[in-house]
């Protein structure tokens, strides 16, 4: 492996993500959820701080949010920041090369501010 891709893990092709569509995958034990937006790519824990729920990729995309399916919670793709209070998702390094998509997880980190 390239030193460029030291501590990424290879995920999927890039043709694989439909835009405007997030799927999910595991990742050395990280449930991650997967969005293209115009033609970029954002990783963030696919778990919803709300409920524990395993459904973020299910989300609908929305000014450069994705949104819970749940109950409507919305978080930026960029940093993971919820939009109206301080809890946050996780979210991962993206590199693409070679038409594949790396991402570099790491351990859950823990956030009580809900
Ligand atoms: S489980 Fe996501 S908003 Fe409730």
């Amino acid at each position: 492996m390239t030193k460029e891709l030291e501590g990424f893990e290879k995920v999927c092709k890039y043709s694989k993500l439909i835009e405007n569509e997030g799927q999910h995958f595991k990742v050395n034990d990280i449930d991650i959820a997967l969005f293209k937006v115009d033609g970029n790519i954002y990783a963030l824990n696919n778990i919803c701080p709300h409920q524990k729920a395993n459904i973020m990729h299910d989300g609908f995309l929305e000014d450069g949010c994705v949104i819970c399916p749940a109950h409507g919670w919305g978080f930026n793709l960029k940093d993971g920041k919820m939009l109206e209070a301080g809890a946050k998702l996780d979210t991962y390094e993206v590199k693409v090369v070679d038409e594949y998509i790396y991402v570099k997880v790491y351990g859950k980190k823990f956030n009580w501010n809900l």
